[in-house]
């Protein structure tokens, strides 16, 4: 089978990871900014001043794109070059910035895919107490009004967050994100809560301004499994797909929170404020969202965890998502298993998990339009002879778009795949060193672009829309 014609190949980015320019032209200051200069806080303390340069280099950087076929580029907004402090003015210059990458995008028929909110906070809404602060949620819809009005001529597919779970996650359980704060799980639930609030209300005036245009969110996406068929651990299993799936994507999709986990925040003195009219808020924008966006790296393994004392993780190296840590609540822990396969970075290589999991979704959440919004390897890519041969990666992609295949096959309403990444780039904890790109960047080279062996086969599977696999 090919590929249906409405199907989007394409592949993705993220403004702090490859843009840079992180003080130019207005911009204002962001949290990761600061954070990523906190000592510890990154690997070999990497930031995103520089990046890899796409702030002055996107129009060689969309070139290649075109070259390699690519159908659509996944890109996010600096909310921080838009509006600098967060609330109040517009900077022009970064309303031009997006505009022109927007219009190179549309020169070669490119779809660009637009994320309004990748982890990059203006530090002032940072300093007021982030997402934990409804006011943050004001900021934001004016923000996302302001790209809907600047950019919606053009843009008809919008993302209003990337994965909640991991920068409320990293920012109020571990502190491996800003704000940096340890194992406060009222603060946690307070933030998604607060996230999802401000997608709704972005999603309800998006669809007042009848731009004609698609809207949604995108979420991590890692369905938990049981180790084996222990009552306890499949306890664990259901625990865990309540907490990190669940109470994602139900307030989002059926606009209400799961019952099971509302009952023990409410037992625990972990529930978000939340008022009647938020909670209309979710129920109204529900079925006004236009598709759900997935990340997929891994799936979790799950048993129950039977170790008493605390072992949530605690440093940059512990959150860096391989498995071998506790739930923050104790109940589950995820397993690395003897007979499953892992990348350099732990993190484990199921496309079975991947298909799984979608007829998971399926069951839960029924036909709901579905894109893969990431999906990749972390590699350190071998050079023979001056090419890059990043053979882990063809078949890591190749393997998880014959998953795709196969639930399209089987009626799941899937339309369309971005790989992480476009070019390599920052990883947030892991620097430079973890590659995800078609595109490599030599930084010994004043950041020369150079097509890897998969940009290659990336290039030919969409030209054959994937008769092949
Ligand atoms: C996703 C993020 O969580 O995973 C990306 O949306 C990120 O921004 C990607 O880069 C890979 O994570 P890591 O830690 O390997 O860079």
């Amino acid at each position: 089978m090919r590929f249906p014609k409405d199907f989007l190949f394409g592949a993705a980015s993220a403004s702090y990871q490859v843009e840079g320019a992180w003080n130019e032209d207005g911009k204002g200051v962001s949290n990761w900014d600061l954070f990523s200069k906190i000592p510890g806080k990154t690997f070999e303390a990497t930031n995103g001043d520089v990046a890899v340069d796409h702030y002055h280099r996107y129009k060689e950087d969309v070139k290649l794109m075109a070259e390699m076929g690519l159908e659509s580029y996944r890109f996010s907004v600096s909310w921080a070059r838009i509006i600098p402090d967060g609330d109040g003015e517009i900077n022009p210059k970064g309303i031009e910035f997006y505009n022109n990458l927007i219009d190179e995008c549309l020169h070669y028929g490119i779809v660009p895919f637009v994320t309004l909110y990748h982890w990059d906070l203006p530090q002032p809404l940072e300093a007021n107490g982030g997402w934990t602060n409804k006011r943050t949620t004001d900021a934001f819809v004016k923000y996302a009004n302001v790209c809907f009005k600047a950019f919606g001529d053009r843009v008809k597919h919008w993302i209003t967050f990337n994965e909640t779970v991991i920068f409320c996650g990293h920012g109020y359980l571990l502190g491996a994100h800003p704000p940096g704060i340890l194992s406060d799980p009222k603060k946690y639930f307070q933030a998604t809560h607060n996230v999802f609030t401000a997608h709704a209300r972005a999603v309800s005036d998006y669809k007042k301004m009848k731009q004609f245009g698609e809207i949604g969110i995108t979420h991590v996406f890692n369905p938990a499994f049981s180790i084996d068929n222990n009552a306890e651990n499949e306890k664990a299993t259901y625990h865990a797909n309540q907490y990190s799936t669940a109470w994602y994507y139900d307030p989002i999709l059926l606009g209400t929170y799961p019952e099971y986990v509302v009952k023990q925040l409410a037992e625990k003195g972990w529930t978000p404020e939340w008022t009647a009219e938020e909670l209309d808020i979710l129920k109204v924008a529900a079925p006004q969202n236009d598709f759900i966006g997935l990340n997929y790296y891994q799936p979790q393994r799950v048993a129950k965890n039977d170790v008493q004392e605390d072992s949530t993780p605690k440093s940059r190296e512990q959150s860096t998502g391989a498995p071998g840590n506790a739930s923050f609540d104790g109940v589950y822990k995820t397993v690395k298993m003897a007979d499953k396969v892992y990348t350099k970075w732990g993190w484990e290589i199921s496309a079975e998990g991947f298909l799984e999991g979608l007829r998971m979704l399926k069951v839960a959440y029924g036909d709901v339009k579905m894109y893969i919004t990431e999906n990749g390897i972390g590699d350190e890519d071998p050079i023979i002879q001056d090419e890059i041969v990043d053979i882990p990666r063809i078949k890591y992609i190749e393997e998880h778009l014959k998953a795709v295949k196969k639930g399209i096959l089987e009626g799941i309403n899937l339309k369309g795949y971005y790989a992480w990444s476009v070019i390599d780039l920052l990883s947030w904890l892991n620097g430079y060193k973890k590659q995800y790109g078609f595109i490599y960047v030599d930084h010994t080279n004043n950041l020369a672009r150079k097509k890897k062996l998969s940009f290659h086969w990336y290039k030919q599977m969409i030209a054959t829309r994937g008769e092949e696999l």
